[in-house]
C-alpha cells in the first residue's frame, strides 16, 4: 500500500481551511496604557477560548505585538517579561477550529501596515489567498485571517483612507465574523465589524473600548453599544461613528449594562466547576422565586404566546443546553399536553421542516451566543412563529433578539463543564411546564401545586444530596482507569445519563456513553464485560420497575454496576450493584434536578484524580459562536 502522506506540523491541509472560528475580541484607545486594559478584557473572554492570545499596539506609530500559544497568562507572562507601550490596541483569544493553536497562527496578524483580530470564519479565504498569492503577497500564517490583513493593505496601498479600504474588504469576504483593525500611523483610530459574530462597544471617560461582549468591558464602563447585524464602527477618543450594512451612517443606542466589573473568585474552592456545583441550591431558588410564587404556589413569566393555543412547541439548543431540552420534552408532554418537537440546533437550521401552524420555538442557551442555537431561532422566526429563549447572559444576541427571554439565575458560570447553567434551564423550563398545564387546562390547580411543591423543595433537597461528595469521591477511584464508561436511566433519567456521560467525557478524557435504559439490549449490552462500569440513574418514579428489568439484564453479563437512586430504589437494587450514590427521596417531577448532581459530582471526582484540567478542558470552548 502507498504511505500514508505525513502532514506537516501546522502545514495548511489541501482542501480542508484552517480557520479561525470562536474567539474573544477586544480594542481599545485610550489616554493611557491600552496593553493591560486589553490584557484585561481578555482575562474575561477567556470562556470564548484559550489556544493562544496576543495583543497588538502602536509604538510611536509601528504596530508592534505580542503573540503566545495556550492559556491566557502565557501571553500575561510574555508581556510582564516584554512589556507593550501605546494608547490604542486590540487583542485576542482563540479557539482552534482546523490546525494547530500555534503562536505562529496567533492573532493579531499583520504584515505592519494593519494588524487585524478576527472572530468568525472567512468562508472564502482559500480563493481570496489564491488571488492574492497570485498578484505577489506572501502569507505568514494558515490562518483564514490574514487574508483580511492583505486587502486591506492592497485598498490603503491603492490610496484608499482606512474606512473606504475596510469597506471594500468587507464587501469581499463572505461568512460570519467579528473584526477588529488597528492601522499603523493612525493613534487616535480603531475600526470594528460585525457580520454574525458579536461585538459591543464600550464609552468611558475621553476613551472608547470594544469587545466580544459587555462582559469583557464592565469594569471599564457601564455604557455599552451593541452593533446590530453587518454594522462597522469607527472608534476614537472622541466617540463612535457607526455605519450600516449599507454604509449609511446609523445612531445604535447607548445601554447601562447590568453586568457587574467585580472579577469572579473560587471562593474556598479548588475548581470553579466545584464551586459552581455547590453552588446549585441558591441559584435554583433564585430562579425559581423569579417565576413561581411560593406562598401561592402560582407561576408566572413572560410568554411571547398564549399556550393555550399554540399546538407544538419546537426546542433547539446545543450541548448541555439540548440535554436540558430533553428532560424538558417530558415535562411538556405529561404535564402540559403540548406536543413538542427537539433537535440539536445545528440539525434543526440544515434541516428544513415544513412549518407547522400554531408553533412556537423554545431555543436554550447559557450563553445566548452559540451560533447554531442562534442560528436555528433565527431560521425558526422567520417564519413568523415567536420564539422564546432560555437564557443565562441576559443581554446575549439571543436575548436581545427573540420574541421574549426567560433569563436563568445562575449568575456567571466560569468552569467550561456547565453544571449550574443546567439545573437552572431545568427549574425555569419546570416552572413553564407548569404555566403552559395551568394556561391549557391540561391538569388540575391541585396537581400544579403539588409539583410546585416539588420544586421548591428542590434546594433542601440538593443541599442533601451534596453531603454525598464523599461517596462521589469513593466511586471516583474506581472509574478513574476505565477505558470506558456507560450510563443508563429512563424517561426523564435518560437525558441526565446523557449528561453524565458528556460531564465525564468533557472533564477526564474516560469515554463515556449513554443509552435509554430500554436501548442496552439493542446493541450497547455488547460492550459490557467487568472492565465496563455501568452508571444507572434510576430515581423510584412510574418507569422504575422496566428500569430494573434492564438492570437485571446488565447485571447478568457481569457488568460493574453503580446505581444512583432514592432508598427504595437502593434496597430493589443494591444487590446487583457494585456500589451507589443514595439520593433523598422526592417527586419524580423534580427528580432530574436532583440526579444532575451526583453525575456532576462524579465526573469532577474523577478528573480530579487523574490531574485534568478542570475548569479549562483541552479543545473545548464554553461559548461556541461558529457553526
Ligand atoms: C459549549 C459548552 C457546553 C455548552 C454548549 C452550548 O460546547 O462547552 O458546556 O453546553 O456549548 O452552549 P450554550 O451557551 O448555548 O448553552
Amino acid at each position: 500500500a502507498a504511505p500514508h502522506p505525513r502532514r506537516r506540523r501546522g502545514a495548511f491541509p489541501q482542501g480542508a481551511g484552517r480557520l479561525d472560528a470562536v474567539c474573544g475580541i477586544v480594542g481599545a484607545v485610550c489616554r493611557g496604557p491600552a496593553a493591560p486594559i486589553l490584557l484585561d478584557g481578555l482575562k474575561r473572554l477567556e470562556y470564548r477560548g484559550y489556544d493562544s492570545a496576543g495583543v497588538a499596539t502602536l509604538v510611536d506609530g509601528k504596530i508592534e505585538r505580542r503573540r503566545a500559544d495556550g492559556k491566557l497568562r502565557r501571553l500575561a507572562a510574555l508581556l510582564s517579561e516584554r512589556p507593550l507601550g501605546g494608547t490604542v490596541g486590540i487583542g485576542h483569544t482563540r479557539w482552534a477550529t482546523h490546525g494547530m493553536p500555534t503562536a505562529r497562527n496567533a492573532h493579531p496578524h499583520t504584515d505592519g501596515r494593519v494588524a487585524v483580530v478576527h472572530n468568525g470564519i472567512v468562508e472564502n479565504f482559500r480563493a481570496l489567498r489564491n488571488r492574492l498569492e497570485a498578484a505577489g503577497r506572501r502569507f505568514e500564517t494558515d490562518t483564514d485571517t490574514e487574508v483580511v490583513v492583505h486587502l486591506l493593505s492592497a485598498g490603503l496601498e491603492r490610496g484608499l483612507p482606512p474606512a473606504e479600504a475596510t469597506a471594500e474588504t468587507l464587501d469581499a469576504l463572505e461568512g460570519a465574523f467579528a473584526l477588529a483593525i488597528l492601522f499603523a500611523g493612525r493613534g487616535d483610530l480603531l475600526i470594528a465589524a460585525r457580520r454574525g459574530s458579536p461585538l459591543a462597544i464600550g464609552f468611558g471617560e475621553g476613551e472608547t473600548y470594544l469587545g466580544s461582549d459587555a462582559l469583557a468591558l464592565a469594569p471599564l464602563t457601564r455604557r455599552i453599544l451593541y452593533l446590530e447585524e453587518g454594522d462597522r464602527a469607527i472608534l476614537s477618543r472622541q466617540g463612535v461613528e457607526i455605519r450600516d450594512a449599507a454604509g449609511a451612517p446609523a445612531e445604535r443606542r447607548i445601554v447601562e449594562t447590568a453586568l457587574s466589573g467585580a472579577a469572579i473568585g473560587k471562593g474556598n474552592h479548588r475548581h470553579f466547576m466545584h464551586k459552581e456545583i455547590h453552588e446549585q441550591p441558591t441559584a435554583i431558588v433564585d430562579t425559581l422565586h423569579s417565576y413561581l410564587n411560593p406562598a401561592e404556589r402560582e407561576v408566572s413569566m413572560p410568554l411571547p404566546f398564549d399556550p393555550a393555543r399554540i399546538e407544538r412547541l419546537s426546542i433547539s439548543a446545543c450541548g448541555t443546553s439540548f440535554y436540558a431540552g430533553l428532560v424538558a420534552r417530558y415535562w411538556f408532554e405529561s404535564v402540559a399536553r403540548l406536543p413538542v418537537d427537539i433537535d440539536i440546533a445545528s440539525e434543526y437550521r440544515y434541516r428544513d421542516p415544513p412549518p407547522v401552524a400554531g408553533s412556537a420555538g423554545l431555543f436554550i442557551s447559557q450563553s445566548g451566543e452559540t451560533a447554531d442555537t442562534l442560528a436555528a431561532m433565527r431560521r425558526f422566526m422567520a417564519s413568523g412563529a415567536p420564539a422564546l429563549a432560555v437564557v443565562n447572559a441576559p443581554e446575549s444576541t439571543m436575548a436581545r433578539e427573540a420574541s421574549a427571554a426567560l433569563p436563568t439565575r445562575a449568575g456567571p458560570e466560569i468552569g467550561v463543564a456547565s453544571t449550574k447553567a443546567f439545573t437552572t434551564q431545568l427549574a425555569a423550563l419546570a416552572c413553564m411546564a407548569l404555566a403552559c398545564a395551568r394556561a391549557r387546562g391540561a391538569a388540575p390547580a391541585g396537581v400544579t401545586s403539588r409539583l410546585a411543591g416539588a420544586l421548591l423543595e428542590i434546594p433542601a433537597r440538593m443541599a442533601e444530596a451534596l453531603a454525598h461528595d464523599a461517596a462521589a469521591a469513593a466511586i471516583a477511584d474506581s472509574l478513574q482507569h476505565a477505558r470506558s464508561v456507560l450510563y443508563m436511566g429512563r424517561g426523564a433519567s435518560y437525558p441526565i445519563a446523557l449528561e453524565g456521560a458528556l460531564k465525564l467525557k468533557e472533564i477526564s478524557y474516560i469515554h463515556a456513553e449513554a443509552h435509554a435504559a430500554g436501548e442496552l439490549k439493542h446493541g450497547p449490552i455488547a460492550l459490557i464485560d467487568d472492565t465496563v462500569p455501568v452508571i444507572v440513574i434510576a430515581p423510584t418514579d412510574a418507569v422504575f420497575d422496566k428500569t430494573a428489568s434492564n438492570v437485571e439484564e446488565v447485571a447478568a453479563r457481569g457488568a460493574r454496576l453503580i446505581v444512583v437512586s432514592d432508598p427504595r430504589g437502593i434496597e430493589r437494587l443494591g444487590d446487583m450493584a457494585a456500589a451507589w450514590i443514595p439520593m433523598p427521596k422526592i417527586d419524580p417531577f423534580a427528580a432530574p434536578l436532583l440526579y444532575a448532581l451526583p453525575v456532576q459530582l462524579l465526573a469532577y471526582r474523577v478528573a480530579l484524580l487523574k490531574g485534568a484540567d478542570i475548569d479549562q478542558p483541552r479543545n473545548l470552548a464554553k461559548a461556541v459562536t461558529v457553526e
